[in-house]
């Protein structure tokens, strides 16, 4: 069973609150999270302070913990009831404050996109979070709450609707926003230290034993087709090979599950997931036109000179879009889910704002959220733990915050 409790002194402890996220994720709980306990941590107290004052976070308390003290951070896990980390990239910063975690039996979440860090992760906590109930939910941003709380939601359809177990679902997304500078510096530590190539791997977040002989038929599209159940022209899209390996842990932790009869993945499962261009001969060159180029753009990045020239010219650590381009952004994810014996079921996650930092931030917070105010409400009971994915961690729990939070979450 999980150890935390009540008696600590905060509900939640945002890490990286002084970040580009950060600072939007204190904005989003001083207006969804003012009747909670929480406290601001991060390595610097001056921008802390900042930051508090900013976003009008009055009541919130001042943790200092840099990422590698190891002391500071133990401290702060064992005072929290729930960790909600923004600090990136994860790789370099958030290792130790998940190990502090798991000691201390304290709930976390994140906004990670870094496959390779999580699969270490789950290599080195899983089995102690699952022991003491500890929920470790790295992926709760828009990398990858709608592919992943999607696919489960249009196989979970199936299986209740139809009586049919799922054996492959398809997502597509639209989206329009801007990008991070810590997004980028993410994405380059990974390819600095080596990490970028264990993403080959389609089931590197799989439990042992449950990636499929035929790993291969799996592997990241890299060309466009025209889709017949999205009626439009589709390509890679680039969170793809992030997202789809959540899905695929989440699927295979559902059938190994102890009441593995309820998961609504057939053990055949396949999710595979695409940009959307549109209909019509412009929207094919525009996907054969981008899909080279995301090959040409991942061939260039293996170059280190070609790594430090995106570095420059991108926003830097601590930077991102205007507001205006925040306000003005949107994301779509359409599902189609296909079971065993043909039955089909649609699903669709859309909101407005930034997909990275509007969306993600609701996302996580929400995620937060229901850790703290809906603990007897969320799968597997309390002591359901390990390092999990967003739609076994939370489920419905974190479907009925969303709508609640003005997003389209639906199946049809
Ligand atoms: N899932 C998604 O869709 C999504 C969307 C956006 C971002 N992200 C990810 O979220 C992460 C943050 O993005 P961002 O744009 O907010 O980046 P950012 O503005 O660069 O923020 C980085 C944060 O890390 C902190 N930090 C740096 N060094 C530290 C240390 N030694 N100890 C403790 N904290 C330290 C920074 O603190 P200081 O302020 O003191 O420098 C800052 O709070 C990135 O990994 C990014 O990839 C994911």
């Amino acid at each position: 069973m999980a150890r935390n409790g009540i008696s600590r002194p905060y509900d939640i402890v945002l890490y990286g609150a002084s970040g580009f996220v950060g600072r939007q994720t204190v904005a989003y709980l001083v207006e969804h999270a003012a009747a909670l306990r929480w406290a601001l941590a991060g390595r610097s107290k001056e921008r802390l302070d900042a930051v508090r004052k900013a976003c009008g976070a009055d009541g919130a308390k001042l943790i200092v913990a840099d990422a590698t003290d190891e002391r500071a951070l133990d401290q702060l896990a064992s005072r929290a009831r729930v960790v909600l980390s923004t600090a990136g990239p994860f790789a370099r910063y958030g290792s130790e404050l998940v190990a502090a975690c798991v000691r201390h039996g304290t709930h976390y979440v994140d906004i990670t996109g870094e496959t390779p860090w999580v699969h270490r992760m789950i290599v080195q906590h899983h089995a102690a979070a699952a022991r003491h109930g500890t929920r470790i939910v790295p992926g709760c941003g828009f990398d990858s709450v709608p592919s992943d709380l999607g696919a489960w939601l249009v196989a979970r359809a199936l299986w209740q609707q139809h009586g049919e177990r799922c054996v492959d679902v398809k997502a597509c997304f639209s989206m329009r926003g801007g990008l991070n500078g810590g997004t980028l510096a993410s994405a380059l530590n990974a390819l600095d230290t080596g990490d970028a190539k264990l993403m080959d791997d389609p089931f590197l977040l799989n439990p042992p034993g449950t990636a499929p002989t035929d790993a291969g038929a799996h592997a990241d599209p890299l060309a466009p087709h025209r889709d017949t159940d999205f009626g439009a022209w589709v390509g890679p899209f680039v969170m793809g090979p992030i997202n789809t390996r959540v899905v695929r842990r989440s699927a295979a932790l559902l059938g190994a599950a102890p009441s593995a009869d309820a998961s609504p993945f057939a053990p055949s499962f396949r999710y595979q997931e695409y940009l959307r261009f549109g209909r019509g001969a412009a929207a094919a060159l525009a996907a054969a036109g981008a899909s080279a180029a995301m090959q040409a753009g991942r061939g260039a990045m293996k170059l280190k000179t070609a790594r430090r020239l995106a570095a420059a010219l991108a926003p830097a650590p601590g930077e991102g879009p205007s507001q205006r381009t925040m306000d003005r952004g949107s994301f779509r994810c359409e599902l189609v889910a296909r079971g065993e014996r043909g039955a089909v079921v649609r699903g669709r996650i859309a909101g407005t704002g930034d997909p990275g930092n509007r969306a993600t931030t609701r996302f996580v917070c929400e995620a937060a959220l229901a850790l703290v105010l809906d603990a007897d409400a969320l799968p597997g009971g309390h002591g359901l733990g390990g390092v999990l994915t967003p739609s076994t961690a939370f489920g419905d729990v974190l479907v009925r915050r969303l709508q609640a939070a003005g997003m389209t979450v639906e199946t049809s």
